[in-house]
């Protein structure tokens, strides 16, 4: 792999931690916040995805030290280096399907960055590519379980 690639591919993965962090804190931010008759099982909902990004942060920052790179450590670059655009969360928490849609757009750009990512990775670097797959389908599950209660 060139030195290029290698930039490249620990850049990504930065993006990927940093939207990872931020999003297990906004979806934990939700769990305490959700209000309203069907909030309960919103709440815990939300923790659990709370703590399934927390663990896609940790996979993903595992990777980067692997690959020899430097995991973003400051506060303030999750926000600037985020795949997904941080915006302030929802602050009304009863209503509960502002909430919802604002989750589905974070897991739709989750979902679209992983799969450039294995895109990327595929011919390379077969662990990286393993990790965007696994990080993609979790991703799209919590997309389908959003979008269902939408309906
Ligand atoms: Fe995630």
């Amino acid at each position: 792999m060139s030195i290029k690639k290698e930039t490249t591919l620990l850049e990504d993965l930065n993006q990927a931690l940093a939207a990872e962090t931020l999003a297990a804190f906004r979806y934990l931010y939700f769990s305490r916040i959700a209000s309203g008759i069907n909030s309960p099982p919103l709440s815990e909902m939300f923790e659990e995805m709370a703590e399934g990004e927390w663990k896609h942060a940790a996979m993903v920052m595992q990777r980067i030290v692997q690959l020899g790179g430097i995991p973003v450590s400051k506060p303030s670059e999750w926000e600037k280096r985020s795949f997904h655009p941080y915006n302030d969360p929802p602050r009304r928490g009863n209503d509960l399907k502002l909430i919802i849609r604002d989750s589905l757009k974070l897991e739709r750009s989750a979902v679209e960055f992983y799969q450039r990512l294995a895109g990327k990775t595929r011919d390379s670097d077969l662990i990286t590519y393993r990790l965007a797959v696994d990080a993609m389908v979790e991703e799209a599950e919590e997309e389908q379980k959003l979008a269902a209660l939408l309906d």
